[in-house]
């Protein structure tokens, strides 16, 4: 059915209805999959690798991976032996059940292996994007206070650790020979260490994994989650990616971002499906590539990724074999109506919308495969998951009502804490019941969730969060800036850009090379993902007579629209 641009037929639903699905399968019916029914006693790495091993998988092809210069393949026995092997590496080193350790490097098998071999000896994995500079990185281990990081030397140099007492060691993937200060080789200590090895066996409670978020005000927060978060990976993995045997899936998310764990390493190994993981750079041709190399089944991307396919020229289309796909699905930000229409005349495939958030663990708001598709809505609450629209007062909205996203507390994923800064978990929690998201939405009569966007100043860049605090915080350091205001500036290809507005220190005189020096600064400091694309010059910015600057006033202006209530503006 390729090519035809039948409207009724994304709407419609080809497999059963919404009903069934919440009928044929629910979270105690897996509640019980794991290994703690039998031993009291659990381990994720165990779960989605090992177990698989024990239960005669061994054979099958857990990983795929390439990144246009490496490509390999492992089974899941070579995935159990190599983290077993880097599990009795951290042993050598006394890293024990708690302790926080990190990755940060690029995709690659051994930041899986690592990942895997930290989950196994039963401390909390906290997976670093690439991209962050030395001084976003600081600000996470110490908060923290990781104990071990695994990295590469190309970027040791991003990691302060004069500054970071608790940090002990360093294991570097990669040509120790010339590196500076103390170093652990992991290649040289895993050729040493045995394969075999007995998991840290844990609690349902014990801590998993720390991914790092950023909200409106203050620095990154430490998203705690635990061992118990795998019951909603495995059954979001069965309902809503839908996978069954022989499937060969691709979650483009790096690690770095709770999608890349979640769904690009835990959902899938637990349900013992093939898992691509592609490092390098994307395009549209490597991507296709990727797709038509590997006959991939399930595919879950990214609005601005698939934006950025559709804005592709159309023979790239044709160039590659995409008949493998057969479920597709996106996450992150606003999926646009137009963009599941293309996606039905490009692929032959709709594109399901999900809904979720670092906080929530995993995928809460869904379009599973047997429903009907309403192309702009995030779909409908998981069986067992209540949803809501919640006033300023917490009451429950009817239906069309605008107001705060919310669900009620106890899925099995939701975080259990924010590290180190209670008063901040505690906000999520403040009308007793339900966990408040930050997002503004509507349902509709049918129970179809429509998203409207942040309530807070969070931007939302390529599906990227980041939060305006942080680079403001960054831009203050340059010494031409006397204040900044960040905001997201609604843009079509990336949903939205960082717009820094900045009044400058006396003696500095604006121009376009302080723009593109300041640009380069909080590129180089924090972060490409958080660097202001755009900068205006102020004389003066908008402030609270506390000295809070407005944001809000700064998107009116941007936006040319009423600026509001002003009567806490300073004079
Ligand atoms: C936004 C990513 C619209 C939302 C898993 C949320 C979405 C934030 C959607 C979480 C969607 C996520 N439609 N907006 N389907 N999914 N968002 O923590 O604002 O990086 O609060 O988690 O992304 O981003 P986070």
């Amino acid at each position: 059915m390729k090519g035809e641009q039948l409207e009724s037929v994304v709407y419609a639903s080809n497999m059963g209805s919404y009903e069934q699905a919440c009928k044929r399968f629910q979270w105690k019916d897996v509640e019980n999959h794991f290994t703690w029914s039998r031993t009291g006693k659990v381990n994720m790495a165990h779960e989605a690798i090992d177990r698989h091993v024990y239960e005669g998988r061994g054979h099958k092809t857990a990983l795929l991976y390439c990144d246009g210069q490496r490509e390999e393949s492992y089974t899941f026995m070579q995935l159990c032996m190599e983290s077993n092997r880097f599990g009795n590496v951290l042993r050598k080193y006394h890293i024990a059940k708690g302790e926080r350790v990190f990755v940060f490097m690029p995709r690659s098998p051994e930041l899986i292996i690592a990942l895997l071999g930290i989950l196994k000896v039963g401390a909390v994995v906290g997976p670093l994007f690439e991209a962050f500079m030395e001084t976003a990185v600081k600000d996470r281990l110490e908060d923290s206070g990781a104990v071990a990081i695994v990295t590469t030397p190309e970027l040791l140099g991003r990691i302060p650790r004069d500054e970071l007492p608790e940090l002990k060691h360093v294991f570097v993937v990669g040509d120790c020979s010339q590196l500076a200060g103390e170093v652990i080789d992991f290649k040289a200590e895993m050729d040493q260490a045995s394969y075999e090895f007995e998991p840290e066996w844990l609690d349902r409670e014990d801590g998993m994994i720390i991914h790092y978020t950023s909200g409106s005000t203050g620095k990154p927060k430490g998203v705690y989650h635990v061992q118990n978060a795998m019951i909603q990976h495995y059954y979001t993995g069965r309902v809503v990616l839908d996978l069954r045997e022989g499937d060969i899936f691709w979650c483009t998310a790096d690690p770095g971002w709770v999608t890349g764990t979640s769904y690009g390493i835990f959902a899938p190994w637990l349900n013992g499906a093939t898992n691509v993981i592609r490092g390098g750079r994307f395009s549209p041709e490597n991507w296709y590539r990727t797709i038509e190399r590997y006959q991939v089944t399930v595919w879950y991307s990214a609005p601005t990724a698939f934006r950025m396919l559709m804005g592709a020229n159309e023979e790239i289309l044709d160039k590659y074999d995409l008949s493998s796909l057969r479920h597709v699905l996106s996450v992150g930000e606003p999926l646009n109506p137009e963009v599941v229409r293309w996606g039905w005349k490009a692929y032959g495939q709709r594109i399901h919308d999900t809904w979720w958030m670092t906080e929530t663990g995993g995928q809460l708001i869904c379009n599973y495969p047997e429903m009907a598709i309403k192309p702009g809505s995030m779909g409908k609450p998981l069986p067992g998951i209540e949803a809501a629209i919640l006033d300023d007062e917490g009451k429950v909205l009817p239906p069309n009502r605008m107001g705060n996203l919310a669900i009620r507390t106890g899925w099995p994923s939701m975080m259990r804490k924010i590290w180190n800064n209670p008063a901040k978990y505690d906000e999520y929690f403040r009308f007793s019941g339900w966990y408040v998201s930050g997002d503004s939405a509507y349902m509709d009569e049918d129970g179809y969730f429509w998203f409207q966007g942040r309530i807070d100043d969070v931007i939302n860049s390529s599906g990227e969060r980041i939060g305006p605090f942080e680079v403001e915080s960054k831009l203050v350091e340059h010494p031409a800036v006397a204040e900044a205001g960040v905001i997201g500036k609604p843009d079509p290809m990336r949903g939205e850009i960082i717009k820094a507005f900045i009044a400058l220190r006396e003696g500095y005189e604006p121009s376009e090379e302080l723009k593109e020096e300041i640009y380069r600064f909080v590129r180089g400091g924090l972060s490409a993902h958080a660097a202001p694309r755009e900068i205006e010059f102020k004389d003066k910015l908008p402030k609270t007579r506390s000295g809070k600057i407005m944001r809000r006033v700064l998107k009116a202006w941007e936006l040319e629209l009423p600026t509001g209530d002003l009567s806490t503006i300073e004079d």
